[in-house]
């Protein structure tokens, strides 16, 4: 609650009742005065919102300034103008009975933009649909109409409204606002054809001049000059600084397209307009036989083409009147009496005009019930009244006496309301109700409205009487019947000081708010308006609407304003009965119109006028202070040891503990059945210094239990976390090993959701292990065993894993490497698995060129050798073993024996090779014996066997060529002679002449084939 409240919002009293000398106007003032000076121009007295014109944007009337008030009960924040909007639709809502907020204040107390804001608050905050938001639009943008036709510029303020106006919004059963009407009060007629110095006519005229196309002013007979009409330079201020025309002239025009009015009817309207200032500019003059007649005729032909009417009748109802006593005659007006004639026909038709405009917007605001017919019986309404407040001026006229009988009669409401509040308040909190003391000026209101006896009967009596009224004789009248009235004085009735102060052509009431003085002077000067029958002729729509031709016809007399103004009054005041009330009323802080300052007399007038003082008498007759049980406690339940921490029982019995240990006595307080009554300020305020008191102490103590409970809190928290995970974990570790048992009991089966788990883990850990531990190299053969899932996969997977290494293996190869290997590719193609000795022969490197030379010194005259080795030579007969050197060239082979060359073998010639199976070293190289070049085929034997005929098949080209003989090998000793040479395996290499002349070679067997 007001807890929320800043320090700032605390200055002085937010709320009057709250005031400990209420009774003291300076007190009042002061607090005003203070929260004026700190931007906080809404106080409360209760439930009224007292606010002061702070003549500038304080920016508090945002969107989120709307939300922050919106739904949030009326005493927790701070007062404010959404506070009573939201706590009256809020009202509406739950108590589903119609509301109604009355806004009253001086000219230039900010009424307009109070019911302004009001109305916004409600097109923002309420919920609409497509159909509402065109209501929604039509409810605001009436408002830039009316101000256009019924304010104007005056003294006290640039946008002053000069009718009094009511409007209802109608919400539907969910809140929305779905309808409006706008009943509107005593329009400032008088103004249309005179302002005082400094005051200008209705903006209409002005924005019409400024901002209308120049073919509408042509065809209106204007000129965009507002010097040049009489009735808009009475006040000599056409221009304000403060008012832009032209931009004001497009609003209206959006307007008004908005609120659904026709182009003809705006024109009708405009045409209107025009015709008062014509009218202005009609003048008179004598004429020959010094009868009184118009001289400006231009003027005349534009009237009666605007007006709709006959020109020719026209002028004569200008300037002539109908005789009542003598039928169908006519007299002839004086010149003083043609300008009144104009001026009331000017009046007149604006009036009505205005009129016809409030008419035509309601009905453009009227709920049309064909939308939704079950929403019509549970709409409610919230109303507005905008009116003036009490008014004194040093002459007050007629137009004064209504505005403050107005307001005499709105006070006669707030009591009986107020009172009415007060006392359902007490009974339904079961409080006995003690009677109020309080000025009821139910006295005055009789005084001026009562039947027969009262001063508008008394008018009435005169203007119906037969002969000419005279204000005289009115106000003897006045004398005769209302004198010795305590609220009623005149010059004659008066004595010593007053009759000094009161006029001989004056009365004085002597109002709740004060004395005023009124002037009887025209009191009684009926509109005699001859010009009705012409009007009511016209073609001009709007004005046949107006002007009932039966008011011409009719031998009744006009009812008098007054009698109009008391009527219309009394159905207002029966509108507000029937609605729950709230009070906004405004105040100037001066009449400068500036910013920050702060006229206290001026002020005090107020205060005294609006009746504020008495308000808050009514309101503090009682209790000051009252709260619901739970928000009282809620705030001061620190105070007392028995209601803090928490009161556990009954709300009744935790206030009683409560207020019993701060020592309130009885007189002090009571207990109705859901609130406090706390009968004055003082007993709350030092409750409330108790707890400003209280409060380090309570920090503290809040701060060390909050800490305790924080460790004890966030310990248990962390525990509960930590256990509640192992928990967890234990109970998803459990449910795996079942999952896993149960998958490796079905892993045979098709996949199914028993064993799904198992083999998504028998795949995935087959996968990981491959990617932790993948074969090392090309050499690397090992692999691991796959699930029968994975089987093809994990084929595929090796290949590709098998085909990358190699890729990547082959990238790095050296060009001599890549020789090498290529050799050792030739020799295992010729002698894998053929020969004993090629196993060991593989990891031995096949040398580069001539290097296994030994014995080879000198060979200049031989070609460039490739390669060279040191080899056996055995001769074809004998079998002696002699030293060679073999060399190979690019395009054959030699022996050498000490740098001589012994044979040459081309390859050319070279058929083919033989060699043994075995482990021996013994090759033949067999040549066509018929060649002479050649000696036929030769027999060698070398440790580097492989590596020898690797190469030299290589180079030759003869690696099919090579024969792998497993026993023995024939070859050509001359032509057709053949030696043989016999392999047999042993434990050591030995070579020996055999039998039959056969080379017997023995040779170790290592891989038994
Ligand atoms: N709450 C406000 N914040 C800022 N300025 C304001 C506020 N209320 C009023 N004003 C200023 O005061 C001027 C007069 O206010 P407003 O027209 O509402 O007075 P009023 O009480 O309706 O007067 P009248 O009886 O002459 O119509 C406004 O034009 C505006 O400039
Ligand atoms: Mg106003």
């Amino acid at each position: 609650m007001e807890s929320t409240l800043t320090a700032r919002d605390r200055v002085g009293v937010q709320d009057f009742v709250l005031l400990e000398n209420y009774t003291s106007e300076a007190a009042f003032i002061e607090n005003l005065r203070r929260r004026f000076g700190e931007k906080l121009i809404y106080t409360y007295i209760g439930s009224v919102l007292v606010s002061v014109n702070p003549y500038k944007d304080l920016e508090i009337y945002s969107k989120a300034h709307m939300e922050r008030y919106r739904g949030v009960s009326f005493y927790e924040i701070s007062p404010h103008i959404y506070a009573v909007s939201d706590n009256t639709y809020r009202a509406m809502r739950t108590e589903r009975r119609d509301q109604c907020i009355l806004i009253s204040g001086e000219s230039g107390a900010g009424k307009t933009e109070a019911s302004k804001k009001i109305l916004q608050y409600y097109a923002t905050t309420c919920p609409v649909t497509d159909h509402m938001s065109t209501i929604r639009d039509r409810l605001l943008q009436s408002n830039p109409v009316l101000e256009a036709f019924g304010n104007a510029k005056t003294l006290r303020n640039d946008n002053s409204s000069r009718f009094g106006k009511y409007m209802d919004v109608q919400f539907d059963f969910r809140g929305a606002p779905i309808g409006g009407h706008i009943l509107n009060y005593l329009l400032e007629k008088s103004r249309v054809v005179h302002q005082n110095h400094g005051e200008r006519n209705f903006h209409i005229f002005y924005q019409l001049l400024e901002g209308g196309e120049q073919d509408q002013l042509s065809k209106l007979g204007l000129e965009r000059n507002a010097q040049k009409y009489h009735y808009l330079v009475k006040g000599c201020c056409p221009r304000v600084s403060s008012i832009n025309d032209k931009s004001d002239w497009k609003t209206v025009r959006k307007a008004l397209t908005v609120i659904g009015f026709h182009e003809e009817e705006v024109e009708d309207l405009l045409n209107i307009i025009a015709s008062v200032l014509h009218l202005g500019n009609t003048q008179f003059g004598e004429g020959e036989d010094g009868e009184t007649q118009i001289t400006t005729e231009p003027q005349l032909t534009y009237l009666s083409k605007l007006l709709g009417v006959d020109g020719p009748a026209l002028r004569e109802a200008l300037t002539h009147k109908k005789l009542t006593a003598k039928g169908e005659e006519v007299s002839p007006l004086s010149f003083e009496q043609a300008v009144a004639a104009r001026d009331a026909l000017a009046k007149a038709v604006y009036g009505r005009a205005f009129t016809w405009l409030v008419a035509k917007i309601n009905q453009s605001l009227a709920f049309k019930v064909s939308h939704t017919s079950i929403m019509i019986g549970s709409s409610s309404v919230i109303g507005l009244l905008d009116i003036y407040g009490f008014e004194v001026f040093q002459h007050n006229s007629f137009e004064q006496f209504c505005i403050n009988y107005c307001n005499e009669k709105l006070q006669q409401l707030f009591i009986k309301l107020t009172l009415k509040s007060e006392q359902e308040e007490y009974e339904a909190e079961g409080i006995t109700w003690e009677p109020v003391k309080y000025f009821d000026n139910k006295i005055i209101c009789d005084l001026v409205e009562e039947k027969h006896k009262g001063f508008i009967s008394i008018l009435d009596e005169e203007c119906l009487r037969p002969g000419e009224p005279s204000d005289i004789s009115f106000l003897e009248k006045l004398e005769d019947t209302l004198g010795g009235h305590a609220h009623f004085v005149t010059h004659k009735l008066a004595n010593g000081k007053t009759r000094k102060a009161v006029g001989r052509e004056e009365f004085r009431l002597i109002h709740y708010a004060g004395e005023v003085n009124y002037t009887v002077n025209g009191e009684l000067a009926n509109q005699s308006v001859n010009s009705t029958a012409v009007i009511c002729q016209s073609d001009n729509q709007i004005l046949s609407q107006c002007f009932n031709r039966e008011e011409v016809t009719t031998q009744k007399r006009p009812e008098t304003a007054a009698t109009q103004f008391k009527n219309s009054l009394a159905k207002l005041i029966e509108i507000l009965m029937s609605k729950e009330p709230s009070y906004v009323r405004c105040i100037k802080p001066n009449d400068a119109k500036q910013s920050g300052r702060f006229d206290e007399a001026l002020v005090r007038h107020q205060v005294k006028y609006l009746g504020l003082m008495e308000n808050l008498r009514v309101r503090r007759a009682g209790f000051a202070y009252r709260r619901r049980y739970e928000a009282f406690l809620q705030r001061y339940k620190s105070l007392c040891p028995g209601t803090w921490p928490n009161w556990q029982g009954r709300l009744a019995d935790g206030v009683a503990t409560l207020v019993q240990h701060l020592g309130y006595k009885p007189e002090e307080y009571k207990l109705g059945k859901t609130k406090i009554f706390i009968r004055f300020p003082k007993t709350l305020f030092t409750t409330e210094d108790a707890l400003e008191a209280r409060r380090p102490a309570l920090g503290k103590t809040i701060q060390a239990k909050y800490h305790r409970i924080r460790n004890a809190v966030i310990q248990s928290a962390w525990r509960g976390m930590k256990s509640r995970r192992k928990a967890r974990r234990r109970r998803h570790a459990a449910e795996i090993i079942r999952k896993f048992i149960k998958g490796f009991i079905y892993r045979h089966y098709e996949r199914c959701p028993e064993n799904e788990y198992f083999l998504d883990h028998q795949r995935f850990s087959f996968l990981m292990t491959l990617v932790r531990n993948p074969p090392k190299s090309v050499l690397d053969k090992s692999w691991p065993v796959p699930p029968p899932s994975l089987t093809e996969a994990s084929e595929h997977l090796c290949r590709l894993c098998m085909q990358n290494m190699m890729r990547a293996y082959c990238r790095r190869i050296q060009p001599e490497w890549k020789k090498q290997m290529e050799q050792k590719v030739v020799a295992s193609q010729i002698f894998q698995d053929q020969k004993d000795s090629y196993p060991q022969s593989v990891p031995k490197l096949f040398p580069p060129v001539v290097h296994r030379l030994q014995h080879f010194t000198d060979l200049t005259n031989t070609p460039l050798t490739d390669y060279g080795v040191a080899v056996t030579k055995y001769d074809r007969r004998g079998y002696k073993a002699r030293p060679r050197q073999l060399l190979l060239t690019s395009s054959f082979a030699v022996l050498v024996a000490e740098a001589k060359l012994k044979q040459r073998i081309d390859y050319a010639a070279l058929r083919s090779i033989s060699v043994s199976s075995l482990t021996d070293g013994f090759m033949v190289l067999h040549v066509p014996s018929e060649d002479n070049k050649q000696k036929s085929d030769v027999v060698l034997q070398c440790d580097h066997v492989i590596e020898v005929v690797t190469k030299l098949a290589t180079m030759a080209d003869k690696k099919n060529k090579v024969n792998i003989s497993q026993d023995s090998i024939k070859f050509a000793v001359a032509r057709g002679k053949e030696g043989v040479i016999d392999f047999t395996s042993g434990p050591e290499l030995k070579v020996a002449k055999g039998k039959k002349g056969h080379l017997l070679v023995t040779a170790p067997q290592l891989n038994p084939r």
